[in-house]
């Protein structure tokens, strides 16, 4: 299938999030993958399960490692974890907002300054906002928030932007206030994306990925649609197909 501009402009924006614990399938995943996507999502079922080897698996097929493990914690701590994730040369990682701006301050400081030191690339920091799989209900009566998500993650977005973090990760219902808000520079990494017909699973808040990027989304994040279809490939091609 041939690709135009706009296709592989926003292919370059897709990130795949490699979630399963099992580290042959996470390789055959990205040997699969990797000519259609540039970044791969390490989270913490397989960082926790397979360790730093599965990003140097990643980085070792030539594409690029969002490490996905939402850092939430006291400042001091936060700050030794981001030091320590810097030498593994990743080109993304997540800390959660709602650990506050010091602690987010703290991740900031820490990565200039070990990424500095070792003479690496700055990884980009984004920061987590109210999960993607939350609905309104979840966030009033379980969490106890009382304001709409919408406004929760506006405020979220303005707090990381505070601390001196690149972006966010908000669902696709987000994007258009936090670009309105915060600027075009500002990254927005927008999951909970599902292409047209595709399961929703425990995902409260989709669109489709042509839709997300429509609205201002810098990456879009995919994971079941793509690593469980049948053909992970076809999946992804059809995702590239749908972005005309
Ligand atoms: O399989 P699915 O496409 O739902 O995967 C979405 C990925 O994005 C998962 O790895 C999940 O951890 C992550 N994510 C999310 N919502 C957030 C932050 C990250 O779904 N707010």
């Amino acid at each position: 299938m041939t690709q135009n501009k706009t296709q592989v402009n926003l292919k370059n924006r897709i990130i795949v999030a490699l979630d399963t614990a099992d580290f042959t399938q996470a390789k055959s995943l990205v040997k699969t993958l990797k000519r259609d996507v540039p970044i791969f999502k390490i989270g913490s079922e397989l960082f926790t399960a397979c360790g730093p080897r599965a990003i140097q698996m990643v980085r070792e097929s030539g594409r690029e490692v969002f490490l996905d493990l939402k850092f939430h914690d006291i400042p001091n701590t936060v700050h030794r974890s981001v030091r320590a994730a810097i030498q593994y040369e990743v080109a993304m990682l997540t800390i959660h907002v709602s650990g506050g701006l010091r602690m987010m301050q703290e991740a900031c400081v820490a990565a200039a300054d070990e990424a500095q030191k070792k003479n690496l690339e700055l990884p980009k920091l984004i920061g987590v906002t109210l999960l993607t799989s939350l609905s309104e209900e979840d966030v009033k009566n379980e969490i106890g928030l009382s304001k709409p998500i919408q406004e929760t993650v506006l405020r979220y977005a303005g707090l990381a932007q505070r601390a001196g973090l690149d972006g966010i990760v908000a669902s696709a219902f987000e994007i258009k206030r936090i670009r309105e808000h915060y600027g075009p520079d500002f990254l927005i990494v927008t999951p909970g994306v599902r292409p047209e017909g595709a399961s929703r699973d425990d995902q409260e808040r989709v669109l489709t990925p042509k839709e997300a990027f429509d609205l201002g989304a810098s990456y879009i994040v995919m994971g079941r649609p793509i690593t469980q279809a049948t053909s992970p490939a076809d999946a992804m091609a059809r995702v590239i197909q749908s972005l005309t």
